[in-house]
């Protein structure tokens, strides 16, 4: 019964959200045509419609609201800003759009080399993401990336998030979990982290990131919940000891990584993972997942600053991890994300 108020509790709960989001997103739809800096990319491949993306968006929040109900985890909850500091962001993000947009409009992804960190950065990550004011490095860019990933989803970022909660179970239910592990490689401001912590309170959690900026909104963000161990590092050096983690999860990195920094990363992720431990990888869907839809993914990076989501979307990612000992496993599509859990092997017995 408790499981079932639970599920209708998400649904009504998501159901406001992507009202909101999706209002908002078509405002600044609306707000970018009345500022004319909008150029239109056409792509040659298939694009779906907005009926598409909301019935595959239908789909994604009702398997998330099943799984509610199967108590794999609780419900979404809100998001824990305020509301009047919520609609703060939304006005400041509108008051940044004619700056992001005339950026774009210049392909000028610099703005980050005014914050003061971008000159210890390595340059692949030193550029303005998603032509964001400050890349990756600045606070305000860090205060305003949820609201703008969440309108640009339509409120699916975190449902899409979530996805990868489920594969957890398989490794943390039944187990003692103050001694396990998780590691959140990429955390961002921390909304997958917030979730897990939900789900499992006593879970030992770590957060890395390379941005001090982002690692401090989520430590504001998760502040009123059991402490979390957060790394100012880069994945692909990571300050951690061999096989000391037991989960690894990485959400929305690797199409940001240059395809050798991929690699690196994946190899860290291999080696800070214990013998028989899980690597749970989500990110944007690649060219085939869902074929009637490449059309999209190829605009995508002529919109918001990716200069390695192009290479992203044909590089073969399962050859890659099997090649550092991840072998994959369930792989699925949940709306515009793809999901991947794989399993370090156990050393072999004579
Ligand atoms: C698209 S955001 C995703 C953040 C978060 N995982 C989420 O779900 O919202 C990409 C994140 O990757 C981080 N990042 C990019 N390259 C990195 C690297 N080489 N090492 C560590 N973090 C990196 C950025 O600072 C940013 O927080």
């Amino acid at each position: 019964m408790a499981n079932r108020i639970g599920m209708a509790a998400q649904l009504a709960g998501q159901s406001l959200r992507f009202g909101w989001y999706f209002t908002l997103n078509r405002l600044l739809d609306w707000r970018s045509e009345q500022l004319g800096k909008g150029q239109r990319y056409r792509p040659s491949g298939p694009v779906p419609s907005l009926g598409d993306l909301l019935a595959s968006q239908a789909e994604l929040l009702m398997s998330d609201a099943l799984a509610v109900r199967d108590g794999l985890y609780p419900p979404m909850g809100d998001d824990a800003t305020p509301p009047l500091r919520h609609l703060a962001r939304v006005g400041r993000m509108f008051a940044d759009l004619p700056g992001a947009l005339s950026r774009r409009a210049a392909n000028d992804a610099k703005s980050v080399h005014d914050e003061p960190a971008a000159a210890e950065l390595p340059a692949y990550y030193a550029q303005d993401f998603h032509f964001q004011t400050g890349g990756y490095l600045s606070e305000g860019s860090a205060t305003l990336y949820d609201i703008q990933v969440e309108t640009l989803f339509m409120g699916a970022a975190g449902p899409m998030r979530r996805a990868a909660l489920a594969p957890l179970a398989e490794v943390l239910s039944g187990r003692d979990q103050r001694r396990l592990t998780l590691l959140d490689v990429a955390c961002g401001t921390g909304r997958f982290l917030r979730q897990v912590r939900l789900a499992y309170p006593a879970l030992q959690l770590k957060g890395l990131d390379l941005s001090r900026a982002y690692l401090e909104e989520a430590r504001r963000h998760l502040g009123e919940l059991r402490a979390i161990e957060w790394i100012e590092a880069a994945a692909e050096r990571m300050p951690l000891g061999d096989a000391s983690v037991d989960v690894v999860t990485s959400i929305f990195l690797f199409h940001e990584l240059p395809p050798e920094i991929r690699r690196a990363a994946t190899a860290e992720i291999a080696r800070v993972l214990r013998p028989g431990g899980l690597f749970v990888f989500l990110d944007s869907l690649q060219l085939g997942d869902k074929a009637e839809w490449d059309g999209l993914l190829e605009s995508f990076p002529y919109r918001f600053h990716e200069p390695y989501y192009q290479g992203y979307l044909s590089d073969a990612l399962e050859p890659m991890f099997e090649a550092h000992g991840l072998k994959p496993g369930l792989t699925s599509t949940p709306f515009l994300a793809k999901l991947m859990v794989c399993h370090k092997a156990l050393p072999e017995m004579n």
